[in-house]
This record gives structure tokens, sequence and C-alpha cells, in this order.
């Protein structure tokens, strides 16, 4: 067959001059597609003779498939190539040093929460949770301050708003840690002993007071409790937080939901116009706490009669200023990066028992 050399050099040529694979697909149907130049040139081979069909059969078939191993060739030499390009473009040198950030710090809250955690669990002590905003029953009514009592003017309280014409009362933002007895009594019964770690509000502002801080909430529910176990256990509390051996003073005081009721102190010095505890002949107000009261206990679904336990509150935000010298309250809740880098922590610093905290 005439022609079959010429046919070859051009094709072949034609395609290592594609410069991408759509102009590679163009040349393949040109060439080998129904009405490609080599496609029609087979289909003559029906008009030949015998003779002539034996000659060039075999030619064109061989033009056919050294065509085609000619396009998948240089498919395969633009895709590498494409790929080059790409990876030049994409290139990236992975032993530049990493951009400086600033690592953010746990917030002295968050640390001594985990702190104060950390202690409790080692005694036994399971962490429970309420709500924030909570209903009268459960921050007031459950826990013995009925309406007209004067704790409830005392606490400052915040009121949620109610729709119009709904006369129920309002729900209030916690004022303590307290109704958290009562939901984890509803819940579980007795015995028990947990804390309740969490915000609480009241409409106060001055140097140690905030409308938003922090209590852990203590409860320890059992045939018999005793207000010896309370003591035992604030103190071995306070000397595991301070890392020293503190005193305890308990003050009779009076709270609705427990009785008796007292408040304590914590030893401390004064010297020089700073705090240390554990050490001094000072006392420094911490916490409330009491037996509980069987109204509570009863409103907690408990009854009175077999069970029996203490309850403490203490002010979270206030341990902390004590432990870590921080002599403003307020800055705790303002947002002041130059504080919270100072005054925060690692998060590589986990407190744990047997690590001293
Ligand atoms: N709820 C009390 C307060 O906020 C503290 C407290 C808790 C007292 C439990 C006694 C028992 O002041």
């Amino acid at each position: 067959m005439d022609g079959l050399d010429d046919l070859r050099g051009g094709w072949l040529q034609r395609i290592a001059g594609a410069s991408d694979e759509a102009a590679l697909e163009e040349i393949r149907v040109a060439a080998l597609g129904k009405k490609g130049e080599i496609s029609l040139k087979m289909r003559e081979l029906g008009k030949m003779s015998p003779e002539e069909r034996q000659e060039a059969g075999p030619a064109l078939n061989a033009l056919k498939d050294e065509v085609n191993a000619a396009l998948a060739a240089r498919k395969a030499a633009l895709g590498d190539a494409a790929l080059e390009e790409r990876l030049k473009g994409e290139w990236l040198d992975v032993t530049l040093p990493a951009r400086y950030r600033r690592v953010g710090t746990i917030h002295p809250v968050s640390q001594v929460t985990e702190e104060v955690t950390a202690i409790f669990a080692d005694m036994g002590f399971a962490v429970a949770e309420g709500p924030q905003i909570d209903s009268d029953w459960y921050n007031f009514d459950a826990l013995n301050i009925p309406g007209h009592h004067p704790a409830r003017a005392e606490m400052d309280t915040f009121y949620m708003a109610r729709a119009e014409g709904d006369n129920r009362p309002p729900h209030v933002l916690r004022t303590h840690t307290s109704p958290v007895q009562i939901r984890y009594m509803e819940a579980n019964g007795a015995p028990c002993r947990i804390i309740a770690p969490g915000r609480v509000y009241r409409a106060d502002y001055d140097q140690t007071h905030t409308p938003m801080f922090h209590q852990v909430e203590g409860l320890a529910i059992d045939r018999d409790i005793s207000m010896a176990n309370l003591k035992w256990t604030l103190e071995e509390f306070f000397s595991a937080f301070f890392g020293t051996k503190v005193k305890t003073r308990f003050r009779a005081s009076h709270f609705p939901f427990t009785e008796p009721s007292a408040e304590v102190d914590i030893q401390c010095s004064w010297e020089g116009g700073t705090v240390t505890v554990g050490e001094g002949n000072d006392w420094l107000e911490v916490l409330g706490s009491g037996m509980v009261h069987p109204k509570v206990l009863q409103a907690g679904g408990v009854d009175p009669a077999e069970w029996q336990g203490f309850a403490f509150g203490m002010g979270i935000d206030r341990i902390a200023m004590l432990k870590y010298g921080i002599p403003d309250l307020r800055a705790f809740f303002d947002s002041d990066l130059r504080w919270l880098r100072h005054y925060g922590f690692s998060a590589l610093q986990v407190p744990a028992v047997h690590a001293g905290l």
C-alpha cells in the first residue's frame, strides 16, 4: 500500500507536537476515530484483492498499533509534565520555622476548680452539676427559704422576666450552688458524697464582689455523718489545697438550709499587708456550712429519719485569690490579656493530688 510511511511520519510528528491532553485527543480522533484517516484507510481493505489485502492488512494494523502506542506514550508524558508543573507551584519548605503564636493560659478559676475537684475526688466525692438559671423553688423554697424569708432579699437575686400576664414566680440566676443539693438528692437519693462547682450570681460589685462568681457546694449524706466529719473533711481539704497544715475555726451561724450552721474561717497571718494561710493568729472567713436541715432532705426526697449529713458552700474565687496572691476579684473577669498571662496557668500544669497539686 502506498504512502503508509508518509502517513506514519505525519501522525507521529503531530502526536509528538501535541501540547496538552485536549490537543492529543483531537489528534486521536482525526487518526483513529470513526472517520479518522487511518480508520478510513482500513475500510479500503474491503475493496482490495486478496493479494493486496494480505500485504496491506498487516501493514495498516501495525501502523494503527504504532500510532496507538505513540498516543499512549505522549499522554503519559503530558501527565507527568503537568504533575511536575503543579509540584513546582505547590512547593513547600517544611524546614521553615513556624510562625510564632502566643499560647493561651488556663484561668485561675478553672485551675482552682480543677485543684478542688482533684482533692475531693481523692476523698471519694463525685462531681455534680445544675443549671445556672433555676426555678425559685430549687434556689429558695426547697432550701427552706420560703417567699417571705429575709434571706431572699439579702441575696441580691437577679430575676428572669416572665411574659406579660404570666403570674408564676420568675426563674432566677442561681444565687448559690445549694440548689444542686436538691437536684442531686432527687435524682440519686442517699447515701451520697458530691461536690458541685459552678457559677453563681448576685447583684453586688466591689473589690471582693462581682455579679458573677464561683462556688463549690459540698454534700455528704449517710446514716451517721456528723459535724466532726465536716471539720475533718474541710481541714483535710484546706491542708491539701494550700500545701500546709491549715487550722479551721467554726463560728456558729445561721443558714435556713442547715441546722446547726457554721461559718468556717481558716488560720492566716497579715504580715506586711499580705495574707499567708496556715500560720499566724488571724482568721479569714471562707465558707458556710452545717448539717443539712431535715426539710431540705425531705425536699430532695430523702427520709430525714434515716439519713443525715453535712453541706458546705465555698467561694472558689476567694480561695484562688488567697492561694495565688491575687488582690482584686474584679480583675478575674475583665479579660485583660496582660492579667491573664500573668496569673494564668500552663495547660500542662494539670492538678493532681499525687503531684502535690
Ligand atoms: N449557700 C450558702 C451561701 O451561698 C453557703 C452554704 C452552703 C451554707 C451549704 C451552708 C451549707 O452563702
